[in-house]
């Protein structure tokens, strides 16, 4: 079985990092015209559960990559992935360094659950090295190699194991689509518009940066949600890409 086929009206998923439900789908309903997808994480999945994801569902009508990062022995994650299933996320994503086995267990579960309840899997996307660890977080847990070597071979075994692609910072989106090919999904958080705020993300680049430089799929929060007004935000920077979609239109 295939993963989604539903075609997003840009690139960008926006992060609603909240535990609260209110907040999350008003804002849901706000951004929704302007955006491909949003974006719930551990924050609001544990606070709010598959019923607030639901109501998000509602509130938008957008497709929602789940980013809750499982990374277990491979029988938990697969009855994980079994458990979400029905909500019939977009995208999901595994740790990578959770190994091969447990990578092969989520797409495996991801297939077969999908199957049986809705009609498309999820892409199941993973996270390599995360963007909070520097070369002597890696040394200090036992892993000799620098944090780009590191991401360079987590990404190839995420390929190696049947995800779709990985999760990764805006500066190591070329040098992996280069390694990977095209058709490995790049999904890069750590972007921001040239007028909104840097805020604690250090390795950024504007959205149609990182787009030309081959994601596929953008992770946007505060500049969005944090925005005055965040529809505005949001429809800004679907016209800031806007020649990059027509572009792919014409091919
Ligand atoms: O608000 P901001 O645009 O910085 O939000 C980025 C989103 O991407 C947040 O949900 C954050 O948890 C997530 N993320 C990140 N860096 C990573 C992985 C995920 O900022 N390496």
């Amino acid at each position: 079985m295939t993963s989604p086929d539903r075609q997003l009206k840009t690139p960008v998923f926006c992060a609603l990092d909240t535990p609260d439900l209110s907040r999350a789908t008003g804002l849901a309903a706000k951004v929704a015209d302007a955006i491909g997808g949003l974006k719930l994480g551990l924050e609001f999945f544990t606070a709010q559960g598959p019923k607030g994801v639901k109501q998000i569902q509602k509130a938008s009508d957008l497709p929602i990559f789940l980013d809750l990062k499982f990374n277990d022995i491979p029988n938990t994650v697969a009855g994980a992935v079994r458990a979400v299933a029905p909500l019939g996320a977009y995208m999901l994503t595994v740790h990578t360094n959770g190994g091969r086995a447990m990578m092969e267990a989520a797409v495996k579960a991801a297939s077969e659950a999908a199957y049986e309840v809705v009609k498309a899997r999820p892409l199941i996307v993973g996270v390599t090295v995360l963007t909070s660890f520097d070369n002597d977080d890696l040394a200090e847990i036992g892993v000799e190699s620098k944090v780009v070597d590191q991401v360079r071979r987590m990404a190839e075994l995420a390929k190696l194991s049947g995800l779709d692609g990985v999760v990764c910072s805006p500066r190591e989106v070329a040098m992996l689509r280069s390694d990977l090919g095209d058709g490995f999904k790049l999904v890069t958080p750590g972007v921001r518009p040239e007028w909104a705020s840097k805020d604690d993300q250090k390795r950024i680049m504007s959205p149609l940066e990182a787009v030309s430089a081959g994601a596929d799929y953008l992770v946007v929060g505060r500049p969005i949600t944090g925005a005055k007004d965040p529809a505005s935000a949001a429809a800004r920077i679907a016209a800031e890409l806007a020649p990059i979609e027509s572009s792919a239109d014409d091919l």
